[in-house]
């Protein structure tokens, strides 16, 4: 019986509801991705985001597929038997014919079903299966790239579930299969060869050649139309790997990237220009209260402070209540995400904040993944050292209150000079003895396997910025990634953006970038660039993004060092604003967290499927194609109040104060202003979903 299913995806700001209802008849989704279950980067925060939205939609005929990595299966995966008989029928002849395939719920938001496979358990095949991909197509995988041989097992092995779940079916099936990226890419190109029942769907986050040439000094944006890709391919030794990328994305029925700049980037270097283009989203949480958010910055806020007096121990000359932490962090591709310019940014604004006399320090955390050899020692003893001397006040302090109690109880006020004794001071002197330190507090915080060739550390060295007393820009180095479970910083990444003031993400390759999107639904500014899909969909979207805390660098039109001056003016800019314009921008910020919800961007995903579902099945489904057909729609104004300059500022009460920032009144006015905004924004359009066998 076909299955009437209907989406309610939440209207944007107060508009209407987008309802759709529509037939998939017996459709059935698979989503195929290595990043399933297995963390590696964006993607990963793709999947996991989305899983919720596709699950309502798709309910159990939704399947995630991805590798089977037993560390992550443990903690992230719990195994059952397969519902679908028709799933549990092939997976069972899988196995029976040599193959590992394990069926079960990822314990995330929607609990969606998740087959993995064992990859390594059918290395077996490799050879075979290498010959028959040469056969096939003549390109040829070699021994020694891990990877690429990790994706010619996971993409036969895929396309053999499906042909196996096809075969299995009492009727023709309806299959859609969504491949993530071109380590999945194979399976794509083998369901096409076999001719399967699958509408096909390839959405690439970034392509190889565009992530290697601009990792090279190229000056990628203006020869885009020059390279001779193949050659570029080869030069960089990846041309098995730039061919299945390439094959996938001109056999899929649907080719999707993930920004506009990057369709621009395949329709050159993959030669196909995009169907339509998916944007990513997150999972927006709303707080019952609505300020609730700035309540976890300032919690997240002291523990990062923690850290940091750790950290700093005997060298905390500085004002920790004047101190401004900003971040970047991700893959660590040193210009492709900008920490080449961050950095010199950074020494720029050290100088601008000493010769401005600044009070203000700021902190700049640099997380992303080198190989190390642990934390250092040195670190590790700052915070151990910041717990001896709490223990130490605990301890003084428990002595203090029980001569004061008791003196209390015989009704008598203490005398304050007696009140510490010869063992209290003895025990306090040595516990600032053991701050003294002969080293400046260390930038990084790990053991470096490859210090001396680094370049985050190497660029440190050149601009000298080394935690002295004097710089008003610190800096530490912290190479993996955070942890809730760390000795060191035991928070997770969540927790540590929103104790943090500012995201700095320079990037000049970013298909799309998760980290300042991140930001924005937890209320942090961020600086992104008009080369990362994320900024330019928020230029798109924002009248004036920098009212809301999205400052987009110029990265397009400008030279490395203009680029580079324009970064250090919204970093000094941003250190000038007072404690209550941050309360200010964070509130706008916040605001936009709706403009990133899956639940209004997964409307692309779903006019995706349904392209690929009437491409594959023309006599079951159809899909009628409607201006407009990218990511436009609606459109945020200039926020109603006054932006948040420091000369424009406005005080809420005569006698304002610093600890009066965050009064009540001034929450009221910013929240009238939010709905003075909501009634400005402009109707998102309605997608055009059809089926045919709906009346
Ligand atoms: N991230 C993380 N832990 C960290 C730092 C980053 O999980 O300590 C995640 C972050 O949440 C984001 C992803 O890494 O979702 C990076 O994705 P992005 O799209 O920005 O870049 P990619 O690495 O995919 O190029
Ligand atoms: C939030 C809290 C306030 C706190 C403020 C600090 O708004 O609700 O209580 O004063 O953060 O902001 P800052 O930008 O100085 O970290
Ligand atoms: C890739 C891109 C990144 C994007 C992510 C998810 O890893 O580098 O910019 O956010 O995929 O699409």
């Amino acid at each position: 019986m076909p299955l009437a299913r209907s989406l309610s995806v939440t209207s944007l700001s107060g508009l209407e509801e987008w309802d759709e209802e529509f037939d998939l008849e017996d459709a059935v989704l698979f989503e195929i991705a290595w990043e399933v279950a297995n963390k590696v980067g964006g993607i990963y925060t793709v999947i996991q985001t989305k899983a919720r939205l596709t699950a309502e939609e798709w309910g159990e005929n939704y399947f995630l597929v991805g590798p089977y990595v037993e560390s992550n299966v443990r903690t992230q995966v719990e195994l059952i038997e397969p519902t679908n008989p028709v799933l549990k029928r092939t997976i069972d002849k899988m196995n029976a014919s040599g193959c590992k395939v394990y069926f079960g719920r990822w314990l995330i938001e929607g609990s969606p079903y998740v087959v993995l496979i064992d990859v390594a358990f059918t290395a077996w095949s490799l050879d075979t299966w290498k010959s028959e991909l040469w056969e096939l197509c003549d390109i040829g995988v070699p021994w020694f790239d891990r990877e690429a041989n990790d994706a010619v097992l996971f993409g036969f092995l895929t396309a053999w579930l499906l042909g196996e779940y096809a075969a299995q079916s009492e009727e023709p099936p309806h299959i859609v299969a969504h491949f993530h990226e071109w380590l999945a890419g194979l399976g794509l190109v083998l369901c096409r060869h076999r001719q399967l029942p699958v509408a096909t769907i390839f959405t690439t986050h970034a392509t190889l050649l565009g992530r290697y040439l601009c990792a090279g000094n190229v000056d990628f944006y203006n020869k885009l139309a020059d390279f001779n890709v193949d050659k570029e391919a080869g030069d960089r030794q990846i041309y098995h790997r730039y061919c299945l990328e390439r094959s996938a994305a001109h056999c899929a029925h649907v080719f999707t990237t993930v920004s506009q700049i990057t369709a621009i980037e395949a329709e050159f270097l993959l030669m196909r220009k995009p169907d339509i283009i998916t944007p990513n989203g997150l999972n927006v949480k709303k707080f019952s209260a609505v300020h609730e958010f700035q309540n976890l910055h300032a919690q997240s806020k002291h523990r990062i402070q923690e850290f940091v007096r750790g950290h700093f121990y005997g060298h905390l000359d500085f004002n920790l209540d004047k101190c401004l932490f900003l971040f970047i962090a991700g893959r660590y591709e040193f210009s492709n995400k900008g920490a080449d310019i961050f950095l010199e940014a950074l020494a720029r604004l050290n100088y601008l904040l000493r010769v401005n006399n600044s009070d203000v320090t700021v902190i700049a955390f640099f997380i992303m993944p080198a190989r190390t050899n642990n934390f250092n020692v040195e670190t590790l003893k700052g915070q151990a050292v910041r717990k001896q001397l709490w223990d130490t006040a605990q301890t003084v302090k428990e002595r203090f209150g029980k001569k004061l109690y008791e003196s209390l109880l015989v009704g008598q006020l203490p005398d304050v000079q007696k009140m510490m004794d010869k063992d209290d001071f003895t025990i306090m002197k040595r516990a600032i003895f053991a701050t003294q330190r002969q080293c400046q507090p260390p930038v990084c915080t790990h053991n470096m396997l490859e210090d001396s060739s680094d370049p985050i550390l190497n660029c440190v060295r050149r601009i000298g910025l080394f935690n002295s007393s004097a710089d008003r820009v610190k800096i530490i180095f912290h190479p993996e990634f955070l942890s809730s479970t760390s000795p060191l910083l035991p928070m997770d990444y969540e927790e540590f953006v929103r104790g943090c003031h500012l995201g700095v993400f320079p990037s000049y390759y970013e298909p799309w970038g998760y980290t300042p999107a991140e930001c924005t639904v937890m209320g942090i500014p961020s600086i992104s660039t008009n080369l990362s899909g994320f900024g330019c969909f928020m230029e798109e979207h924002i009248a004036d993004p920098s009212a809301y805390g999205i400052y987009i660098l110029d990265r397009r039109y400008r030279g490395v060092d203009e680029s580079c001056n324009q970064l250090t003016s919204f970093l000094f800019q941003f250190c000038k604003q007072s404690r209550r314009q941050r309360i200010i921008q964070r509130n706008r910020t916040e605001r936009l967290s709706e403009l990133l919800d899956w639940r209004y961007l997964g409307r692309y995903y779903i006019s995706a499927r349904h392209m690929a579902l009437a491409k594959a099945f023309p006599d079951t489904y159809m899909y009628e194609l409607h201006e407009p057909t990218a990511t436009s729609g609606f459109h945020y104004p200039r926020p109603a109040s006054v932006p948040p300059s420091p000369a424009l500022s406005r005080h809420s009460s005569p006698h304002h104060s610093e600890a009066e920032d965050n009064d009540e009144e001034e929450r009221y006015d910013e929240d009238l202003e939010a709905e003075k905004d909501r009634k400005n924004i402009r109707q998102p359009y309605a997608l055009p979903l059809k089926n045919k066998t709906s009346p």
